[in-house]
């Protein structure tokens, strides 16, 4: 395993430390959230279910024998568990590189608390290196593709990707992004976005960061 790799599994490994017993827990997607279902399904943590962020991440969980609800059946979770492509010190996110941003959202809108976890390569002063990633309805794209011009971005489409709700993926380079608050609500205003990739109205409430000394953790 490469050292990148070890440390996203520390990180989720970390953030076994939030279960208790009889919780339903929302998971995220990508390969940190992986080691940490891998982990979940190892020890008989004995949580009640799980409300998945996407197709792919249900697969997983149902594979590792963990009961899977709906995120329609269920009004509030005490935590979610994802990690992020970009996080800031203030616990604002990029995410959606996995294009898993819109269940990701939804389901940690319903969470009391938000759990993220990375490794130390993805802790930025400012947001924007990654590619912002925007889903948008097929009709819209070249819209929002331009709209993002305005604002200074260069938006390519994720060829190829249709996202698990049957839109696609403009990933937006270039943005230095300053204020994620308002940029989160800018963009969420142009016709046909579905969502963007930053989480700032609801980042993160405890960030875990893998680094080679051991995990620290972030509080909001
Ligand atoms: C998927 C996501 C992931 O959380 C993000 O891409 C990080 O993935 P990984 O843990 O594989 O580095 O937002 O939509």
């Amino acid at each position: 395993m490469s050292d990148k790799e070890t440390l996203k599994q520390n990180a989720a490994l970390a953030a076994l430390k939030f279960i208790e017993p009889d919780m339903i827990i929302g998971v995220g997607t990508g390969s940190t959230v992986n080691y940490f279902i891998d982990a979940l399904a190892k020890k008989d943590y004995r949580i009640k279910a799980a409300v998945a962020s996407s197709l792919a991440t249900k697969k997983k969980l149902i594979q590792a024998g963990i009961e899977v609800m709906e995120v329609n059946s269920i009004d509030r979770i005490p935590i979610y568990i994802d990690g992020a492509d970009e996080a800031t010190e203030h616990l604002s996110l990029i995410k959606g590189g996995g294009g898993a941003l819109t269940g990701e959202k939804i389901v940690a809108h319903i969470a009391d608390k938000f759990i993220c976890m990375i490794d130390e390569a993805k802790l930025v002063p400012v947001l924007g290196t990654f590619p912002l990633p925007i889903e948008v309805l097929p009709i819209a794209r070249s819209l929002v593709a331009r709209e993002m011009m305005k604002l200074g971005g260069n938006p390519m489409y994720r060829e190829g990707f249709v996202s698990d709700y049957g839109n696609q993926i403009i990933d937006v380079y270039n943005l230095e992004i300053l204020d994620p608050h308002a940029l989160e609500a800018q963009i969420n205003q142009i016709p046909g976005v579905v969502t963007n990739g930053l989480f700032a109205h609801r980042g993160a409430d405890h960030l875990l960061i893998a680094k080679s000394s051991g995990v620290e953790q972030l509080n909001k």
